[in-house]
């Protein structure tokens, strides 16, 4: 199989989204959120939304993903899946979007909702232009 071709195929990653679904902590929304990614490399890691009573502190569970593939030191991510219980598959929030875009402004993103509903979308069209002017005159980065 050549590389970068899919070694988890979106099936696989949309059920480890759901797995990770089940330990969201969100007693404030009741909204439970499970993201799956997987990098260049076929590695899977994922997350779930984590709500505190500072309702703001809140961390998707994109976001969550995220974190634990740069903590395992994955930066290169092909693509996520998002697992969530709503009539219509949903749409990553705008933080959510540009921390995705930070490693991939191309990003595949596959949603799902538990009945089965999919739909898959570009991040380059949902941030079309992800961080143009930040920092911009920063002589650090
Ligand atoms: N949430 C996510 O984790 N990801 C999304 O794509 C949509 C929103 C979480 C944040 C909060 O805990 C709850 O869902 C309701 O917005």
């Amino acid at each position: 199989m050549p590389y970068n071709q899919l070694v988890v195929d979106n099936n696989e990653l949309v059920k480890a989204a759901a797995t990770a679904r089940e330990a969201a902590y969100a007693p404030y929304s009741k909204f439970t959120v499970g993201a799956a990614l997987r990098t260049n490399a076929g590695r899977i890691f994922s997350g779930c939304n984590v709500e505190n009573i500072s309702l703001g502190l809140t961390i998707c569970a994109e976001r969550a993903a995220v974190c634990a593939a740069v903590t395992a030191g994955s930066q290169d991510i092909d693509r996520i899946a998002i697992v969530t219980d709503s009539n219509e598959p949903a749409v990553p929030c705008g933080a959510c979007r540009q921390v995705l875009a930070e490693f991939n402004p191309n990003m595949k993103i596959i949603s799902a909702t538990v009945a089965g509903r999919t739909q898959e979308y570009d991040l380059g069209d949902l941030l079309p232009v992800p961080k143009q002017g930040i920092l911009e005159g920063s002589k650090n980065v």
